[in-house]
């Protein structure tokens, strides 16, 4: 199948990588069960990693970035899609070493799409993308944990980047407090947007809570996305028998603690590898995402943007200045 389409193409040259808006072929694309036309990608951080050239998402270049896409089936080869299918893919290779949802095409393996639920748009999907969907496996953890709204607050850390933002907003929808953890001035988008019942500015939160071997356990739950000393912070304040869940590294990938909090509290500390789900999982939370789980203002949190801004918004992302989540929408 031979078709022109656009797509934000990373090329290395001499040691440096070039962004830039190339016309592509389907041809071009790898040959998998299923061809699906994106109409909506959501920008990730991984997203700004790969298309700055970071060997450790992508190891082959030129490359399309774009870990998550929605869209529509055009060709399947398999009996599970058929032509006309409304289609959401997240994680897997999605983006990193296979072209992703920053063309206007993608071919996967059937393995990795989950059908629209009921209750979403493709726009909606995306709105959520990978943020969402790891947002959502760890409220996921953290409920089936044991953990109710009557047991305290619970602090989520990057409040105000993709998977924090969601993650807050999720739990208000549920009835939880939440104490969010950010370093931006961004009161009013974190309590009015998104719910948060307290903001903790990072740097005091890490002065109050991560200085002593054991802090004043104050919360019920931990949502970490950013790790170093925020997520130290967070497994010494959370109460008795409190889960915390743990999905980045912004901060710092490493992480000083000690045992007490798991010896003297019994803290469970939980990973979250949203690429590599399992679908039944992936499918569970989607359905929750769908309709119980969504945030009043999902569409507040999200900003639409084209082809042409996007190389601008990766390099914010990058930074860590993006506030809330951006989604690409293909013309
Ligand atoms: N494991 C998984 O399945 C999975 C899936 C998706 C994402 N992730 C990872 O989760 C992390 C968050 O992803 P995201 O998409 O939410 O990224 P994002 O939109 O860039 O948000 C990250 C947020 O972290 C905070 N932050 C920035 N620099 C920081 C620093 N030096 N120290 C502490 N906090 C800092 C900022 O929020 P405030 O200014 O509000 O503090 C920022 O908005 C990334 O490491 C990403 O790779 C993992």
């Amino acid at each position: 199948m031979t078709k022109a389409f656009k797509a934000l193409y990373i090329s290395q040259e001499e040691g440096k990588f070039k962004k830039e808006i190339k016309a592509l072929n389907i041809s071009d694309l790898p040959e998998n069960d299923v061809l699906i036309r994106v109409s909506y990608s959501s920008l990730n951080y991984k997203d700004a990693l790969s298309a700055s050239g970071n060997k450790g998402v992508t190891r082959k270049f030129p490359h399309v970035p774009g870990i998550d896409a929605a869209g529509i089936v055009v060709k399947s080869s398999t009996k599970d899609f058929k032509e006309g299918d409304l289609v959401l893919v997240t994680g897997f290779d999605l983006g990193m070493n296979t072209w992703g949802g920053f063309g206007e095409y993608i071919s996967v393996p059937s393995s990795w799409i989950v059908a629209l639920p009921d209750g979403l748009s493709l726009l909606e999907a995306m709105r959520f993308g990978t943020a969402g969907l790891t947002a959502g496996l760890s409220v996921e953890k953290v409920i089936t944990g044991g953990i109710t709204p009557d047991q305290g607050e619970i602090i989520v850390s990057g409040a105000t980047g993709g998977v924090g933002s969601m993650a807050t907003a999720i739990l208000s929808k549920l009835g939880f407090d939440v104490a969010a953890i950010s370093g931006k001035n961004e009161n009013d988008f974190l309590t009015s947007a998104l719910g948060a019942s307290q903001i903790l500015k990072r740097d005091e939160f890490i002065e109050k809570y991560n200085s002593k071997p054991l802090s004043s356990s104050d919360f019920a739950a931990g949502i970490d996305n950013v790790g170093g000393p925020t997520l130290s912070g967070i497994l010494k304040s959370v109460k008795q028998n409190g889960i915390v869940t743990c999905c980045g590294n912004v901060s710092s990938a490493d992480l000083n603690t000690s045992v007490f909090p798991f010896i003297l509290r019994g803290i469970t500390l939980t990973g979250i590898d949203s690429a590599q789900a399992s679908m039944a999982l992936r499918k569970k939370v989607w359905q929750l995402l769908a309709k119980d789980w969504k945030p009043v203002h999902l569409d507040m949190m999200v900003q639409e943007i084209g082809l042409d801004e996007l190389a601008d918004k990766l390099e914010e992302l990058l930074k860590g200045q993006a506030k809330g989540r951006y989604v690409l929408k293909h013309d």
